[in-house]
């Protein structure tokens, strides 16, 4: 029968459709296949007409009408539905590599802390603790602050309610050590202070590490080599340290300490405000007054205390320029310190 070419035309134009799916070039093919101009499916069937007898012609020619039209709607349908299919994302891909969960990094803080730590672990020291709501006795009292002592002042405490206190600094730490532990004492404590105090280069919360040696015969030149010996280990051993007089109340004699500014090695620059020299702590021997507040006997021991503020440590050791930095939280400083391990 005449129309049996163009019906295994329309299956067969149907089915390639159906295989090529949404894919934009095999559809391509399809049209190319059937309606294409040279040398198409539908061309040929349309040559075979002539060749058709006259009676045959009317039916043939109608059928192939229905087919070629059939042939167009579809492709246009295919094609439209392959490019809307290109435009939508890819579908997941599982054999791309995973995407890695970021791990965090170490708080700049906390990497001088541990450096701290294990430098004096190293000099046979233990890491001891205390609470940061403190009493009036650990802070202040035993310290050799008496009440009403204008050296109180200098510490810019914040009160709690039932006469506790935020503590100001790591030293009642120091108290609370000679309080349960026999010398020989060798204890380095670190820890969070507080004081209402807030500007460039002071926080109303920062951080402090506290070393105390105590026993038989120790002397200002212990202290000397024990604070040389931790500045050479944890800068530079190009480092000078200097020990200028100053006073605190639980330490007799007492010492601020300054090291060869780390940035331009004691030339002078705007780190140092020209000097060469930076402070990092404050220090000396125990006060006999303190020994006895802890029921020591200042005539069997001696023993020396400082105490160095961990966050401008940070600040030298990783040259960030503001102490704030510390404790904004600001993610893109955090990250520059994943992978440092301690
Ligand atoms: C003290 O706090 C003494 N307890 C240190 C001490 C211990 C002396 C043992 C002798 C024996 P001072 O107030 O100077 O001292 O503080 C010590 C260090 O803490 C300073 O050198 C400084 O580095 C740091 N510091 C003080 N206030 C702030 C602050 N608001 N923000 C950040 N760092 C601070
Ligand atoms: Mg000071």
């Amino acid at each position: 029968m005449a129309t049996d070419p163009l019906e295994r035309a329309r299956e067969e134009f149907l089915a390639a459709l159906a295989a090529a799916g949404r894919d934009a070039a095999r559809v391509e093919a399809v049209r190319v296949r059937f309606a294409g101009r040279r040398s198409g499916l539908l061309r040929d069937l349309e040559e075979a007409l002539k060749t058709l007898p006259r009676e045959a012609k009317p039916a043939y020619g109608k059928a192939l009408n229905e087919l070629k039209k059939l042939v167009e709607e579809r492709l246009a349908a295919a094609q439209a539905q392959a490019e809307a299919a290109g435009r939508r994302p890819q579908a997941l891909d599982v054999t791309l590599p995973g995407r890695r969960p970021r791990v965090g990094a170490l708080h700049p803080v906390t990497l001088v802390r541990r450096e701290i730590e294990e430098i004096f672990l190293r000099m046979g020291y233990s890491v001891a603790d205390g609470p940061e709501a403190e009493d009036d006795w650990h802070n202040f009292e035993a310290l050799n602050f008496p009440p009403d002592h204008p050296a109180r002042d200098s510490q810019d405490t914040f009160f709690l309610a039932g006469g506790r206190l935020l503590r100001t600094h790591t030293s009642p730490v120091q108290i609370r050590t000679m309080e349960t532990t026999p010398p020989p004492i060798r204890v380095i404590i670190p820890g969070r202070v507080y004081r209402c105090d807030s500007d460039l280069r002071h926080s109303p919360m920062f951080h402090q590490v506290e070393g105390l040696a105590v026993g038989e015969g120790i002397t200002f030149a212990n202290l000397k080599a024990t604070l040389e010996a931790f500045v050479h280990v944890l800068f530079d051993p190009r480092l000078a340290v200097r020990f200028r007089p100053s006073f605190f109340p639980f330490t007799e004699p007492s010492a601020e300490v300054d090291i060869t500014c780390v940035l331009c090695l004691g030339k002078g620059c705007p780190m140092c405000s020209g000097s060469g020299w930076i402070e990092i702590l404050g220090a000396g021997m125990v006060d006999p007054r303190v020994l006895r507040a802890c029921n020591l006997d200042p005539e069997r021991y001696s023993g020396f205390a400082f105490g160095c503020g961990l966050d401008r440590v940070a600040l030298l050791k990783y040259r960030l320029p503001d102490l704030r930095l510390l404790f904004a939280g600001d993610e893109r400083l955090l990250r520059q310190f994943e992978g440092v391990a301690r």
